[in-house]
């Protein structure tokens, strides 16, 4: 039986993604040979403990779990908007860490990224490197001065596993080319602050999401006609190894990918049409009660002051909810007198870009 929610936002870790109905027609894939998950035993040591604590704490509204669900069903990257500090970044490892989809791949964009960043890095010069080694080491155990690295090279292809001189070697997948591989399960795929990319990431990004595959030129050319040519490619992240037959990498269960914006950035109907959106607020008072509850606990009499504060600063100009949290933290673990708590927590609290009217705290 189909389930949904398959995505609660009770943090309650289960395989409930197993029950996930097929995709539509138009969104299916067939990529393989299928690739178990990542081991759920790696996952502990792959995630740091900050990564942790944003996926236990993480409080999901409703509209936020159906969105998330619905990206889930359609196979679709869900775009989230929302002003900063309103959990953008940390939704992902609330949904990975429920979902148990393994440690979540996570690609910061900046105004230099580039699609082909997030799908893999080759590196020409190491490899040239590891190929003069093993002509060397060879010509010293042969006692000759025949061969050159050239040769060597050229006759591996793409393996030369046994001296590291071939491609598979100098070449790691990005946090974009691993979510591609063709994983039973789905991989989550952060690509944070899609809006600080240069103008043509994001409209490149969405073509290879639309395919759900990609090439890496390098393999496909070094592969023999009609081989099976198979490269155990490094992957982002654990590290681990995955095979990629012919240079060709295609998706089979889609990932979950979570596109992050500050809304620094307009994006086009093409982009926006082949993502599911979510737009974030400012927490309401009983929705930050709750963050507040799921990070430092119950909140004392002082803690409910600064929520009270906080929420009405909020209306005003852009406030995050880190720093109520980082004030709250204060207040209770520092032992100041109530007019130095007050003052402190005042500069804790800034405003962080537009403010409405002057500031009234
Ligand atoms: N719904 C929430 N539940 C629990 N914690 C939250 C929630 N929203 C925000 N936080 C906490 O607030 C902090 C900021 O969250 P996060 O970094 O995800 O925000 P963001 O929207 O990505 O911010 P920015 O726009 O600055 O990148 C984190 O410590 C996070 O744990
Ligand atoms: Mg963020």
């Amino acid at each position: 039986m189909p389930l949904w929610p398959v995505y609660t936002g009770t943090n309650e870790p289960h395989d409930g993604i197993t029950k996930l109905p097929p995709p539509p027609p138009w969104r299916a894939f067939d990529g393989g040979p299928v690739l178990d998950a990542p081991d759920a035993a790696a996952d502990a040591s792959a995630v740091s403990p900050d990564r942790m604590h944003r996926a236990e704490t993480y409080q999901a509204t409703q509209q936020t779990v159906q969105l998330v669900n619905a990206a889930l069903y359609l196979r679709r990257p869900l775009l989230v908007t929302g002003p900063p500090g309103t959990g953008k970044s940390s939704l992902v490892y609330a949904v990975a860490r429920e979902l148990r989809l393994g440690p979540v791949l996570r690609w910061n964009i900046t105004s230099r990224s580039t699609l082909h960043d997030g799908l893999y890095q080759y590196d020409p010069l190491s490899r040239l490197y590891a190929a003069r080694q093993a002509a060397a080491r060879q010509d010293h155990a042969a006692g000759t001065a025949a061969g050159t690295w050239a040769e060597g090279t050229r006759a591996e292809g793409t393996r030369g596993t046994a001296d590291g001189s071939g491609i598979e070697h100098h070449l790691r997948l990005g946090p974009l080319g691993t979510a591609l591989l063709p994983y039973a399960r789905p991989r989550a795929l952060l690509v944070d602050e899609i809006d600080k990319s240069d103008l043509d990431l994001p409209n490149d990004l969405l073509n290879v999401l639309e395919e759900g595959q990609y090439e890496i030129p390098e393999l496909v050319r070094a592969s023999r006609p009609g081989a099976d040519d198979i490269a155990e490619v490094m992957t982002d992240g654990t590290g681990e190894r995955a095979p990629v037959a012919r240079g060709r990498v295609r998706c089979r269960a889609f990932p979950f990918v979570v596109l992050t914006s500050n809304g620094e950035r307009e994006f086009p109907p093409a982009f926006l049409r082949r993502c599911v959106t979510l737009h974030l607020r400012q927490p309401d008072d009983r929705h930050l009660a709750e963050i507040v509850r799921a990070h430092l606990g119950e909140p004392d009499a002082y803690a409910q002051t600064l929520i009270d504060r906080f929420l009405s600063r909020a209306g005003v100009g852009d406030l995050a909810t880190d720093q109520l949290l980082n004030a709250i933290y204060l207040a209770r673990s520092a032992d100041l007198d109530a007019e130095s708590l007050d003052r402190l927590a005042e500069q804790l609290m800034p405003y962080l870009g537009r403010t409405a009217q002057p500031d009234v705290f």
